[in-house]
């Protein structure tokens, strides 16, 4: 069976598996690389559909467990906040 190299993997951006394929063969080998790189799981369902399938690919490609592809890496949300905070309430002087 051929493969269909511009099936879309991520439809919500429009990434097709050749892009996918393409950038693991440059040497990116995680959700992470693919997703930056291509918008791959960037997209309106924020990878629930196709993060799956893209390891897989990244696993088949690569034959990095898909287990450890997969493993999530959290990243706690960034805001800011008063140098107060830090100094017992109080504001540094200026
Ligand atoms: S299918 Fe990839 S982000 Fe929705």
């Amino acid at each position: 069976m051929k493969e269909d190299k511009e099936l879309y993997i991520c439809r919500c951006e429009e990434v097709t598996l050749r892009e996918i394929e393409q950038v693991i063969d440059e040497g990116y080998h995680t959700l992470d690389d693919v997703k930056r790189i291509t918008r791959a799981g960037m997209g309106l369902c924020q990878g629930r559909s196709c993060s799956k399938v893209i390891a897989r690919i990244i696993s088949q490609r690569t034959g990095i467990p898909i287990e450890e592809i997969l493993q999530v890496k959290y990243r706690f949300p960034v805001r800011t906040e008063k140098l107060g905070v830090f100094n017992d309430g109080e504001e540094p002087q200026t």
